[in-house]
């Protein structure tokens, strides 16, 4: 049978597709026809992520990039274009957690966790739409958060996550015009090295709130990219979609 390739000539980019939900994401996106580039901070996970897809027969590229850096953003996306001829779908993902009470908060966390998290996004965005303009056509996704509502002793984290929607919001309403699309996804609690030294006790308490009874996989928050990602999801835009197995539904538990 022949294969249905939702993205069949196109070109994504992941950042933080070295790992969990970025990885099931350049995943689930090269499975779909598209030729993949993932960046990431981890030279190697992103190399040996690109193996395993370009091994699967998938067009894959990594390079290593810093996503707080505007240049090296700019510099790897040049790279893409090259490599592929063009940029269809960006997938600005790559993300820090540093939890801590206030009163421990330092500049450099704080500066941390919101030049990557949140200037990464704006800079990946930027830097894809240039491309994008001129082409008349994109996706650009955002990962933001359920903590996006507020994170126990984890303020610099919910600030940049909540930080991400405006920013999807407010590029939504400048790209329009030019076919091009921005929104975001918000994970809940997901099985990922991020959540993975996470004290048990806190995953039964987090799974207790969720009304499906599980926490999530990376390949569940990848499906609800892929479907923002697709030609024919045009009409959605500005968007946040919670994928939290209805963590912040009022529950009656
Ligand atoms: N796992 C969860 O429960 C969860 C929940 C909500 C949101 N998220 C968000 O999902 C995204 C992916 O997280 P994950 O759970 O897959 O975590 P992960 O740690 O498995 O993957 C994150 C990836 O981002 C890369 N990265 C970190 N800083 C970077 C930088 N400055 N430049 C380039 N790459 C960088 C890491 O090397 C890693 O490969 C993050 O934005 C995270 O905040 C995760």
């Amino acid at each position: 049978m022949e294969k249905f390739m939702l993205l069949n000539d196109q070109v994504a980019v992941i950042t933080g597709g070295g790992s969990g939900i970025g990885a099931a994401t350049a995943e689930l996106m090269a499975a779909a026809g598209a030729a993949v580039a993932i960046l990431d901070r981890d030279e190697a996970a992103a190399a040996e992520e690109a193996r395993k897809l370009s091994a699967n027969g998938a067009c894959a590229l990594a390079i290593p990039v810093d996503v707080s850096q505007r240049v090296d953003i700019e510099t790897a996306l040049e790279k893409v274009v090259s490599t592929y001829g063009r940029l269809d779908i960006m997938v600005n993902n790559a993300g820090v957690t540093r939890p801590s009470r206030t009163l421990e908060v330092s500049e450099a966390l704080w500066d941390h966790v919101i030049s990557v998290n949140l200037g990464g996004v704006f800079w990946g965005s930027q830097a894809a739409f240039r491309y994008m303009k001129e082409a008349g056509y994109g996706r650009i996704l955002t990962t933001s958060s359920t903590s996006s509502l507020g994170s126990f002793a984890n303020a610099s984290y919910a600030s940049s996550k909540a930080g991400v929607v405006a920013m999807t919001r407010s590029l939504a309403m400048e790209f329009g015009k030019y076919g091009v699309t921005v929104n975001a996804v918000g994970p809940g609690m997901i099985v990922t090295p991020m959540t993975d030294d996470l004290p048990p006790e806190i995953k039964q308490r987090w799974i207790h709130k969720t009304v499906v009874g599980r926490l999530g996989e990376p390949m569940d928050v990848a499906r609800v990219f892929l479907f923002l990602a697709l030609p024919d999801s045009g009409y959605i835009t500005g968007q946040m979609i919670f994928v939290d197995g209805g963590y912040t539904l009022p529950t009656m538990k």
